[in-house]
Formats: C-alpha cells, structure tokens, sequence
C-alpha cells in the first residue's frame, strides 16, 4: 500500500488549487501552501476540499517560499502531520507586465525571487527530507519520490513584454534538468510542466499590464490572445494543468520521466 504525501505551493488559489483537489481525489495526504497573509484563503481551500473528497487529508501551512527558512519549516510541520513526503509541487510563482527597457533592478528581484529562488527552495528542502528519508518503497511505499516545478509556456518561447518572466520560466526548466541529474541515484524524479493561458488570477493581472500597453479595454487580450493564438480554440482551465500534474506526473505511470518540461497549452502557435 502507497502512503502518498504532496505540498503543493501557492494553492490556495488557480492552478496549485486545482492540482492540490486532483490529488486528494487520487488519495494523496496534501499540504496547501500559500503566502502566510493568504491564512483566510488556505484554511477555506482546506475546507473547500475536505468537503469534496471524502476521508481526505488535508493540512495547510502558510509558508513564502522565497525564504529558505520558511519551506524548511514547510516541509518539516507536513511530514510531522502527514508523514513521508513522497511528492512537492512548486507551484507558486508571480507575473509581471514590463517592456524590457523599462524594467528596474527591482522588478528583476521580485520575480527570480519567487518564480527561480522559491523553485530552487523548495527542491532542495524536499530533496533533502526525501533523501532522509530513505529508500521510498520502504518509507512510503512508492518507487520513486518527485519533484515537480512549474515552468510555462514561454519558458519555450517568449512572450513579448513578459520578458523577465519568460526568463525566470527559462531558468526553471533549466534547474529542471540539471537537478534530476543529481537525484536520480536517489530515487528521486524532477519534471516540471509548462501550461499556455490559463485563467486565473495570474492572467487577469497579465490582461491589465497588456491591455495598459497595448490599449484594450480589460478581458480582450485574454480573448485576443487565447483566440489568435490556441490551436484548440479556447482558453486553459486549471483542471487542463491538474490533469497532467495529477493524473501524469504525479502518478506511477511517470515513474520513468525525468528531467522533462511538459507542455500543457492546447497547442500554442506564435504567429
Ligand atoms: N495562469 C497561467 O496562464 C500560467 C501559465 C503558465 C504558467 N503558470 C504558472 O503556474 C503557477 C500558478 O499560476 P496561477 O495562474 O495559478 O497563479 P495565481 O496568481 O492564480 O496563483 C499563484 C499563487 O501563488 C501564491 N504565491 C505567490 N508568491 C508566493 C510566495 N512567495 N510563497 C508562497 N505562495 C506564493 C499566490 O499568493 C497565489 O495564491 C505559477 O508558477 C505560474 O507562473 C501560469
């Protein structure tokens, strides 16, 4: 019998959300994580899917992962009300709107502190549990640990005035790769998944800063966007993303992947 454990970060919201309800209904023990001011929202997401899922279990811990200290803390108060931690979602990360010329050393900080520095925290620290952990059949009857981080779309291909941002995802598949190098003799996999448009609050934001720069009224670039550029005509939902996070990535049947970045974008084409 499998004993699987999961943090999920940024989940009290969007797409960490939707991946964190898709894993309890698979029978994960989850933690949802989020920025310790989102107490209010994690401890109504926890509510939210206990509710939905029968017998789950379910914690949240309100953590930033741009602060080493606090995933430590993160990871350590799950495995003490979970148990063996047998998977980390690094899901939390922050967009920004700038025309490359116009971005400050600060805005710089901001987004590499969360989106890169918090991926890397929250590797490292689950790497570490994990490896203590020991062999992961014996410890939580699974055959090998994961880590999962969330890249995008444009860690592939840029967005034009995302600039910084598509950076930061570009460093994320980087330090994908690098880091399931290093893990693999212990048992560990790291993947991460890159989603295209998906609608949530992350995309509102983006709608503003393109619509301010390009001159549309709020909602039509996400519209214009999603219309000129999806394949499959329509815009991401969270659940689009869970599905291969759950369902895939997160499963026995990715056992063998490593080092990948997935693609979950309806078929995005730049033209
Ligand atoms: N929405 C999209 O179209 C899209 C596309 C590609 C990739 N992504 C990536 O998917 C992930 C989730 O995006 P989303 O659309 O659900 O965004 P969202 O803004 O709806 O949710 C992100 C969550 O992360 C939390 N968060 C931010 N900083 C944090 C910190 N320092 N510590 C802990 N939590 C923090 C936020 O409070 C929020 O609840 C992000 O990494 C994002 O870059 C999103």
């Amino acid at each position: 019998m499998s004993r699987r454990t999961a943090i999920v970060t940024g989940s009290a919201r969007g797409i960490g959300k939707a991946i964190a309800l898709r894993l309890a209904q698979d029978g994960y023990a989850v933690c949802i994580n989020d920025i310790p001011s989102s107490q209010d929202v994690i401890f109504a997401t926890v509510e939210e899917i206990r509710s939905q899922v029968a017998d789950s279990r379910v914690i949240g811990v309100g953590a930033d992962v741009t602060s080493s200290v606090d995933v430590e803390r993160l990871v350590k108060e799950t495995v003490e009300q979970l148990g063996p931690l047998t998977l980390m979602v690094a899901n939390a990360g922050i967009a920004q709107v700038k025309p490359l010329l116009s971005v400050t050393e600060q805005d710089i900080d901001q987004v590499m502190s969360v989106n890169f520095k918090g991926l890397f925290n929250c590797y490292t620290h689950a790497a570490r549990q994990m490896i203590a952990q020991g062999d992961p059949t014996e410890a939580a009857g699974v055959n090998v640990y994961k880590i999962l981080g969330a890249a995008s779309i444009v860690a592939h291909k840029p967005f034009p005035k995302l600039g910084i941002y598509s950076a930061s995802k570009w460093a994320v598949r980087g330090l994908t790769q690098a880091m399931s190098m290093e893990m693999a003799p212990h048992k560990i996999t790291v993947n991460a998944y890159a989603p295209g448009i998906v609608g949530t609050a992350m995309w509102e934001h983006i709608d503003g800063g393109l619509g301010e720069l390009e001159g549309r009224e709020k909602g039509e670039s996400l519209r214009l966007y999603s219309d000129r550029f999806i394949s499959l005509g329509r815009t991401s939902t969270p659940e689009d993303v869970a599905g291969l996070v759950g369902g895939f990535l997160a499963d026995r049947d990715s056992d063998y992947v490593t080092g990948q970045t997935m693609v979950v974008d309806g078929g995005i084409i730049f033209t």
